[in-house]
C-alpha cells in the first residue's frame, strides 16, 4: 500500500543554516503518529462535543509517541514542507490574515508571546535577543531551521517586512487567531489563518463567538458555546490551556491548506481518490491542537490551532487506535458526522479500520 508522503510545495523561500544543531533537527525521522494528540481517552467508546480543555505543555504519551511538550511543536523535520506551504498560501492570498482596527498591539504581544517562548522551547536552534543595544524595545530573532535572520523594534511595523501577525505566521506552523471583548461578547478579531479545515478567516473574523458556532450542531443551543466564552473570560495570565478537536479531512492528501478560499484547488480530491480507488487509506485522521493563552500586555485571548494529519493506513498500524477510532465513527450521531462532512465514508472507514 502507498501512503503519500510527499510535500505538496517545494522549499525556495527557506534556507536553513548548515548548523551542527539544525542538521540533527532535520534529520528526525518523520512519522505522523508519533506527534499526533491522539483526541480520545483510552477505553473511551463514544464521542460528544464538551469544552473539553486541560492545562497545556504537559508532555503526553501515546503508544506511538508523544505530544504537548512545547506550546508551539515545529513537526521534526516536516517543519520545512510545513512552513513552505503555508508561506505559498501567504504570497497567494493576503485574506488569510485580517487584522481588525484596535488589534495591532494585540498581534504584537503575541508575536512577542510565541518568539520568547520558541526560543526557550528549542534554544539550539531559535533565538531572541532583547534590548538590541539597550534599547528594550529592540529585538533580534534567528530561526536557524528557516533561515531568518530579523532584527525588530516593538511596536514599530516599519521594521518588519510584514504586520507582526503574519511574520509571526510565516515562522511557525500554528494559525493565529486573537480573541477580544466588545460589547459584551468575545469576538474573533484577528487572525492569520493557512489551514482552516473548511472554513474562511477572511469571513469569520469579526464574528462574536455565537456567530461563529452557529453552524456547529448542538453548540449554542446546549449552552457549549456559554461555558466556552466563561471559560476563555477566565483564563489567568499565569497558566496555558489546549484543547483537542478532530475531524476527517475533506482531502485524501496531506494538504494542510483545505481552507473555504482555496476550495477549488482541493474540492475533488475525495471524488478523484475514491475513482482511483485510493481514497479510504488515505483519509486523513486530522487533529487540531488549540492554544489559549492570555497575552501579557493586552489581556487578548489566543485561540491559536496547530493541526496534525494522519493517515487512516498510518492509525491502522495501531491496532488499539484503529479499534477505537472505528467504534467511535459507527458510534457518532448523524447531525455530527454531517456536520464534520464524511458521514458517507463512515462504513468504508470502519470497514478499513477494522480491516
Ligand atoms: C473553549 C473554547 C471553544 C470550544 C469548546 C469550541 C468548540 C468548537 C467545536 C466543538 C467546533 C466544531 C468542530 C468540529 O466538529 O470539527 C468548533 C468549530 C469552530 N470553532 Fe470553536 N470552540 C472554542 C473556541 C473558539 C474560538 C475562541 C474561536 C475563534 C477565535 C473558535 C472558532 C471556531 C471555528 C472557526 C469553527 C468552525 C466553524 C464552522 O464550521 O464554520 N472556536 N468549535
Amino acid at each position: 500500500m502507498t501512503i503519500t508522503r510527499e510535500p505538496t510545495t517545494d522549499h525556495r523561500s527557506i534556507t536553513p543554516r548548515g548548523t551542527p544543531a539544525v542538521e540533527e533537527f532535520l534529520s528526525q525521522p518523520v512519522d505522523h503518529m508519533a506527534r499526533l494528540p491522539w483526541p480520545f481517552a483510552e477505553g473511551h467508546e463514544a464521542f460528544r462535543y464538551s469544552v473539553n480543555v486541560d492545562q497545556a505543555r504537559v508532555p503526553r504519551r501515546t503508544l506511538a509517541g508523544e505530544w504537548g511538550r512545547h506550546v508551539c511543536d515545529l513537526g521534526g523535520a516536516e517543519y520545512p514542507t510545513i512552513m513552505a506551504e503555508r508561506r505559498a498560501v501567504l504570497d497567494a492570498d493576503p485574506s488569510r490574515v485580517k487584522v481588525l482596527p484596535g488589534m495591532e498591539l494585540a498581534c504584537w504581544d503575541l508575536l512577542l508571546y510565541y518568539l520568547r517562548d520558541l526560543a526557550l522551547s528549542y534554544p539550539d536552534v531559535l533565538h531572541l535577543d532583547e534590548g538590541v543595544g539597550g534599547d528594550p524595545d529592540a529585538f533580534h530573532w534567528r530561526n536557524d531551521l528557516l533561515g531568518t535572520d530579523q532584527a525588530f523594534v516593538l511596536g514599530n511595523g516599519s521594521t518588519l517586512p510584514c504586520g507582526p501577525l503574519e511574520f509571526l505566521a510565516r515562522e511557525v506552523p500554528d494559525d493565529l487567531l486573537l480573541v477580544r471583548e466588545r460589547d459584551g461578547r468575545l469576538h474573533f478579531d484577528a487572525g492569520a489563518v493557512t489551514f482552516a479545515a473548511a472554513w474562511s478567516v477572511s469571513f469569520d473574523v469579526g464574528m462574536d463567538m455565537y456567530e461563529i458556532h452557529g453552524p456547529v450542531p448542538r453548540m449554542n443551543g446546549s449552552g457549549m458555546t456559554a461555558r466556552a466564552e466563561q471559560f476563555l473570560r477566565r483564563v489567568p495570565a499565569d497558566q496555558v490551556f489546549r484543547r483537542v478537536n478532530w475531524n476527517v479531512a475533506a482531502s485524501p492528501t496531506r494538504k494542510y491548506d483545505i481552507a473555504l478560499e482555496s476550495l477549488p484547488a482541493w474540492g475533488r480530491d475525495m471524488a478523484e481518490a475514491v475513482q482511483r480507488g485510493d481514497a479510504i487509506e488515505n483519509c486523513q485522521f486530522r487533529i487540531e491542537l488549540e492554544h489559549f493563552i492570555r497575552l501579557p500586555m493586552t489581556g487578548a485571548v489566543t485561540f491559536n490551532i496547530r493541526t496534525f494529519m494522519a493517515s487512516l493506513a498510518e492509525v491502522r498500524e495501531y491496532p488499539t487506535y484503529a479499534a477505537q477510532l472505528a467504534t467511535i465513527l459507527e458510534e457518532l450521531p448523524e447531525d455530527l458526522g454531517t456536520y464534520k462532512g464524511f458521514i458517507d465514508l463512515i462504513p468504508d472507514m470502519v470497514a478499513f479500520l477494522r480491516g
